[in-house]
């Protein structure tokens, strides 16, 4: 049975396969160890998993430097394993999506070797060459920390070769028509081994072009529309989800007239959640929400709260970001390129009800949530670790030494080892036994948001109860109507809230209480960071 537009209603979880479940001791997260793990899965009550890159890679940016676009990564597994987790994934009847990096490959792709060593191998034009260091000017390096050029000399090949992130990365030439041709017969060996979509990488710099930023191409527009056509023409129900780390207006242009990505993630709004909650005003929130250009009917923006990089501030002005390292980021050791590399439990102070909070509005806005493994049990980090491997430590499962991650000595990653992070005091098996713990309440926001389409697919109004702390909001669709109400503020607030339509009845979702209304203008005392998600009858 095919159910189109399921996207609109899932709530996804990001998943990187290293750090998961590791069930043959090798201190590494394997694919058969995540399979154990698809009960868990279903008991949270999650619908599409995305799977960060599992292909094979030296792993020099995990696995985003792909070395082999058809296989398996043999650290994490065989193909066969993969076949086996896609079967039973979809036997518990949840969905998953892979990341499929297309920019560019790994500097060990037999393709870039090739194309290094031998002038005149056809796999020459499968990247971008150059005798001078100073064509496409304009366009910025991504990886300021480390990156001093887009272009780095290659001396086998005598030329300068082009990269939009580390110079192990080089990018492909997407001129090359023989170079398109075998990105769709990527997505076509995994589509066939039934997977639900991908999550596409890096795409507002496929194509360059001189005095240009060499972002949001139009050729690159056309490019993406080719690989939608080819979905569509071949194959149902599967997704492509966008990542274009781009204001709304550009990235609206990635859903085309509903015939190129069916989601994207919202960039602009992450960081502003995160301003609201610690100005205790709503309106960075209503800003981003503002500039949020309508999208086709078939499309649906992704929302996050974090994920594996470091929370981007790329979407916020020069004296925003400023502000958010200053909040957020004080010890310069949690800052890398323009973001901050730390997890939502410890940005938040480990503060549970403010870490609800944030996870009501992930729940609650226009969007399909995305939640990043263990930030529903509320993982912390280790800033000791490089680059971004802070925020990818082994999933603690339990409190056991390996935290139930692994039984091997060494890991690919230290377990998070201080309080209050620890396995002693995070981990799934406690947090599932404490009926107060994060992950319940987590996991009741997920049930909730499951049964009422309308957060996936309803509209929003803002209500504006006269308190910049207290975000007030309506979604309504045909047939239900929902009044959100937030209190961004450690302190207890009061309000008046005056419903527009005829209700008769309250029922509050999360905790099954109900209450009859006689009046339209609706009085409520809320504790500090409580959130209420009410259904208007
Ligand atoms: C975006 C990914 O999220 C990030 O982890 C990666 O380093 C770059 N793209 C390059 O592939």
């Amino acid at each position: 049975m095919t159910i189109p537009l399921w996207y609109k209603n899932a709530v996804f979880y990001q998943i990187y396969v290293r750090a998961y479940k590791d069930d043959l001791g090798t201190g590494f997260g394997n694919i058969r160890g995540l399979s154990s793990k698809i009960g868990y899965l279903k008991e949270l009550g999650v619908d599409c998993i995305w799977l960060m890159p599992i292909y094979p890679s030296p792993l020099r940016d995990d696995g985003y430097d792909i070395s082999d676009f058809c296989n398996v990564n043999p650290q994490f597994g065989t193909l066969e394993d993969f076949q086996a987790l896609v079967k039973s994934v979809h036997e518990n009847g949840i969905r998953i999506i892979m990341d499929l990096v297309i920019n560019h490959t790994s500097d060990e792709h037999p393709w870039f070797k090739i194309a290094r060593s031998d002038k005149n191998s056809p796999y020459r034009e499968y990247y971008v060459w150059s005798d001078s260091a100073d064509r496409y000017r304009d366009a910025r390096i991504i990886f300021l920390d480390t990156e001093e050029s887009n272009w780095t000399w290659d001396t086998e090949a005598g030329q300068y070769y082009w990269h939009r992130f580390y110079s192990s990365q080089p990018d492909l030439n997407y001129d090359n028509p023989a170079v398109r041709q075998e990105i769709l017969k990527v997505m076509k060996f995994w589509l066939d081994m039934d997977v639900d979509g991908f999550r596409v990488d890096a795409v507002p710099y496929l194509f360059e072009r001189e005095g240009t930023n060499c972002e949001n191409l139009s050729e690159t527009h056309d490019f993406l529309k080719e690989m939608r056509h080819f979905l569509e023409e071949n194959y149902q129900d599967r997704i492509l989800l966008c990542e274009a780390n781009q204001w709304p207006e550009d990235v609206r242009d990635y859903f085309g007239d509903g015939d190129e990505f069916h989601m994207a993630f919202h960039f602009p709004l992450m960081p502003r959640i995160f301003m609201a909650l610690k100005q205790h005003d709503f309106s960075p929130i209503q800003w981003a929400l503002q500039k949020t250009p309508n999208i086709p009917k078939n499309s649906q923006w992704c929302i996050f709260l974090r994920n594996h990089d470091e929370l981007t501030l790329e979407m916020v002005t020069e004296s925003e970001r400023q502000w958010m390292w200053d909040a957020y980021a004080p010890d310069p050791k949690m800052r890398i390129n323009l973001g901050i590399r730390r997890r939502l439990a410890p940005l938040l102070g480990n503060n549970k009800d403010l870490i609800g909070l944030a996870n009501s509005l992930l729940f609650t806005l226009p969007g399909s949530p995305v939640i990043y493994y263990g930030d529903e049990i509320g993982m912390g980090d280790n800033i000791d670790l490089q680059d971004r491997n802070g925020v990818r430590t082994p999933m603690q499962w339990d409190a056991t030494p390996g935290a139930g991650f692994s039984t091997a000595e060494i890991l690919y990653a230290p377990i998070i080892s201080d309080a209050p992070f620890s396995p002693e005091f995070v981990n799934v098996k406690d947090e599932q036994n404490n009926e107060y713990s994060l992950w319940q309440i987590i996991h009741k926001m997920i049930l909730a948001r499951k049964q009422h389409p309308v957060f996936g697919s309803g509209s929003f109004r803002l209500i504006n109860c006269g308190k910049p702390a207290v975000f007030c909001f309506e979604r309504s669709g045909l047939e239900e109507k929902f009044l959100l109400i937030n209190n961004l503020s450690p302190e207890g607030q009061k309000v008046k809230v005056l419903l527009e339509s005829d209700c008769q009845r309250l029922i509050d979702v999360l905790s099954g209480m109900s209450f009859p209304l006689h009046q339209q203008e609706l009085t409520f005392h809320l504790e500090g960071y409580q959130f209420l998600w009410l259904k208007m009858e």
